[in-house]
């Protein structure tokens, strides 16, 4: 079974505080988008451990790779035991802030639980993603979701509010620098009044659902100034773009990923360009919408 694996944005990304297990809690607003990578799973009767291959070699597919991780965890939980020959066709980059790995792993249990005729419940696959990382539990849903606790309190939206964000036209462009996820939040951790006001954010995203509150003026992510003092060609782009197209951006997750959500009339080409100028050649630039490409 082929099964797409999106990338994910994070429209808000307010942590309001470290946790005793060294975590930190988080209200997040987080969409998939429609681009991401293709997991295939093949079952056999082989006996021996799950083989995975790659389209990126530079991509480990051992068992440092959570698609690896995530397949022993359903063999294990459901007591099958099957040969499976995995393979991975990457193209979210890494150290994005766009989800890819824990996309790639919820996409692998989804695709066993479907494959084996559903042995586990949405909340059995919940807890077996919520080991895998923080950010896995959001991708078994498949639309946009808030996220609270460190990732694994997932609640719905209203269906007209998900209605209301599927098809939204974005622009992702990450410079080639990649940022490291335990560094960012060390760095937000070590800052005074760093953490976002829990209540407050808790009553802008109610203001928000109610539609009193424009998404645009939701979107915030405490992870920006962590990231944006060491990066400082980050916010320097965001402010010339903001001046020049007057397209609003925000990073995604720990970053490097940026995005800007753009109007039914934005063209992208300036914005590419300006990215382009900025960040040479080697940065990513492409555009999508929030939401998927198949169920
Ligand atoms: O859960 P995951 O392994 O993806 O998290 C990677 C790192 O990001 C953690 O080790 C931690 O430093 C940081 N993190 C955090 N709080 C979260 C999610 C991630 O502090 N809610």
């Amino acid at each position: 079974m082929r099964l797409f694996s999106p990338a994910k944005v994070n429209l808000l990304l307010a942590v309001t505080g470290k946790r005793t297990d060294g975590y930190h809690d988080l209200l997040s607003l987080v969409s998939p988008i429609t681009f991401g990578d293709f997991v295939t799973v093949t079952v056999d009767d082989a006996t021996g451990d799950p083989v995975l291959s790659c389209t990126n070699p530079e991509v480990p597919s051992g068992d440092e790779n959570l698609v690896i991780q995530a397949a022993k965890a359903f063999l294990a939980a459901t007591g099958l035991a099957k040969g499976l020959t995995i393979h991975l066709e990457k193209h979210i980059p890494t150290e994005a802030g766009l989800g890819g790995g824990s996309s790639n792993a919820a996409t692998t249990l989804m695709i066993l639980n479907r494959v084996f005729s559903e042995p586990l419940s949405i909340e059995d696959l919940t807890d077996l993603a919520t080991e895998l990382g923080s950010d896995c539990p959001l991708f078994l849903h498949r639309e946009p979701v808030l996220m609270r606790g460190r990732g694994e309190q997932i609640e719905r939206l209203d269906p007209t509010i998900v209605a209301g964000l599927l098809g939204r036209r974005l622009a992702v462009f990450k410079p080639s620098i990649g940022v490291s996820t335990p560094w960012a939040y060390g760095r937000l951790a070590s800052q005074e009044k760093s953490y976002a006001d829990r209540e407050k954010t808790e009553t802008r995203v109610l203001a928000w659902k109610q539609g009193e509150l424009a998404l645009e003026e939701l979107m915030f992510n405490s992870l920006e100034d962590p990231v944006f003092e060491k990066f400082v060609a980050l916010p320097a782009l965001f402010e010339s773009i903001q001046e020049n197209l007057g397209l609003q951006c925000l990073m995604s997750g720990s970053g490097s990923s940026c995005f800007a959500l753009m109007g039914e009339s934005d063209r992208g080409e300036g914005l590419k360009t300006m990215v382009r100028e900025a960040w040479g050649d080697e940065a990513i630039y492409f555009e999508c919408q929030l939401g998927m490409t198949d169920a």
